[in-house]
């Protein structure tokens, strides 16, 4: 599917940015010109990828380690994103789950959400909630 193009204080959320796939698709959207959001367990990997990120792409690359099998990290992290001001525009939810489409639209967000407001946050935390470490 086609991404928004970049906007403002935007990132995209990579779960399992620390290697293999996570790790390129990342690069591959800071190529693009997204800011990104990179999350797994291994803290120093992560760091690592958003130094050379930056360097590479000059998009702000930031770290935030979560083991997403664990759901009180998981709204750590997720209170951790929003208060650093980032808004999540893309999810990219490598660590797990395997689905695609827009948040409002999508049937996993649909059947977790309960009529409430669909956001990334939410469509996150309870697609996560069916991963397993
Ligand atoms: N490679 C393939 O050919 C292929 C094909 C189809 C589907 N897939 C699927 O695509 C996904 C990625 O594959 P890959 O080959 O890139 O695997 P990988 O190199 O082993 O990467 C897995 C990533 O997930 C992170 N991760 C694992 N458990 C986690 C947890 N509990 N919390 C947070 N992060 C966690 C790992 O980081 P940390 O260890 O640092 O947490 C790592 O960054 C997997 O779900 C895989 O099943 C892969």
């Amino acid at each position: 599917m086609a991404l928004p193009p970049p906007a403002d204080g935007s990132t995209c959320l990579v779960t399992g940015a620390s290697s293999g796939i996570g790790a390129e698709i990342a690069r591959e959207l800071a190529r693009r010109g997204h800011g990104v959001t990179l999350m797994a367990r291994r803290e120093d990997r992560l760091r690592e990828l958003a130094g050379e990120i930056e360097k590479a792409s000059g998009v702000k690359a930031e770290v935030v380690g979560c083991d997403v099998s664990d759901a009180t990290a998981r709204e750590r992290a997720a209170h951790e994103i929003e208060m650093r001001g980032l808004a999540v525009q893309v999810l990219v939810n490598n660590a797990g789950f395997g689905s695609a489409g827009r948040f409002p639209e999508h049937r996993e967000g649909q059947r977790h959400i309960d009529g409430a407001k669909p956001t990334w946050r939410r469509w996150w935390t309870s697609a996560a909630s069916t991963c397993r470490a």
